[in-house]
């Protein structure tokens, strides 16, 4: 089963929403794709009644509780309006908002002690990938992201380089693998009840069935192309 995340960011309004998340529940169930679909924010309450059987997830949460915290996006109401999944340190949240990697893992333990499953973003610059240090790069940050001695539940862990994402470049299929491979292997040092490795970043009709088909890619999480009801209908 790969996990199929359609990152719908702030592209479409509430009419194109309810349009794809009726592809989206109209579609077979499949025990090949898990599709989780991302409304912007102010949507997810109304999908969720719409279409009870779609998996949401939020595009983010802060870690404000209840209470006098205006502006904020709380954790409970996720539980409340059973939303299971939220994606963390987006690089579109990490630059728009300043999320750093302490402020993901703020939020990654919230995630965890409220049940909800977070896609935990990480991905390198292009000068990183030019020179080659993508491995050290990630390596250091799953290291201030994660705790060695915590014991995490499900985590879904999202490898979207930086320059990839809305640009229509991608590493190299075997470049996806390896990295793929690598974050598999350093996330042994870590305690998860499960993990799945995806790969985001320029995914689109053409690259996907490569990507889908890497040993350690355990699915991908899709902007700008899961926008279009073609794609949607890809998963079928
Ligand atoms: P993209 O975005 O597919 O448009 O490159 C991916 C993402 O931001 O998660």
């Amino acid at each position: 089963m790969k996990y199929i995340i359609f990152n719908w960011k702030s592209y479409l309004n509430l009419k194109e929403t309810i349009s794809l998340s009726k592809i989206i529940s109209n579609l077979p169930s499949s025990k090949k794709f898990k599709l989780v679909s991302s409304p912007n924010n102010f949507f997810n309450l109304a999908i969720k009644s719409r279409f009870p059987k779609n998996t949401l997830a939020t595009q983010n949460i802060d870690f404000h509780g209840s209470g006098a915290n205006t502006g904020s996006m709380n954790i409970n109401h996720l539980i409340e309006n059973k939303i299971k999944y939220s994606i963390l340190g987006h690089s579109e949240v990490r630059s728009n908002f300043g999320d750093s990697d302490t402020i993901v893992k703020i939020k990654l333990d919230l995630c965890l002690s409220h049940n909800i499953i977070p896609i935990v973003c990480v991905g390198e610059t292009k000068d990183v990938y030019k020179s080659k240090k993508t491995k050290i790069f990630l390596k250091s940050q799953i290291n201030k992201i994660f705790d060695k001695s915590t014991s995490y539940n499900e985590v879904i862990l999202a490898y979207e380089p930086l320059w990839s994402i809305g640009t229509g470049l991608t590493p190299k299929i075997d470049e996806i693998e390896e990295i793929s491979s690598y974050l598999s292997k350093i996330l042994k040092n870590y305690s998860f009840k499960k993990i799945n490795i995806l790969y985001g970043g320029s995914v689109n009709l053409t690259n996907i069935s490569d990507i889908l088909n890497l040993r350690n890619v355990n699915g991908v999480l899709v902007g700008s192309a899961s926008t279009k009801s073609d794609f949607i209908k890809y998963f079928k």
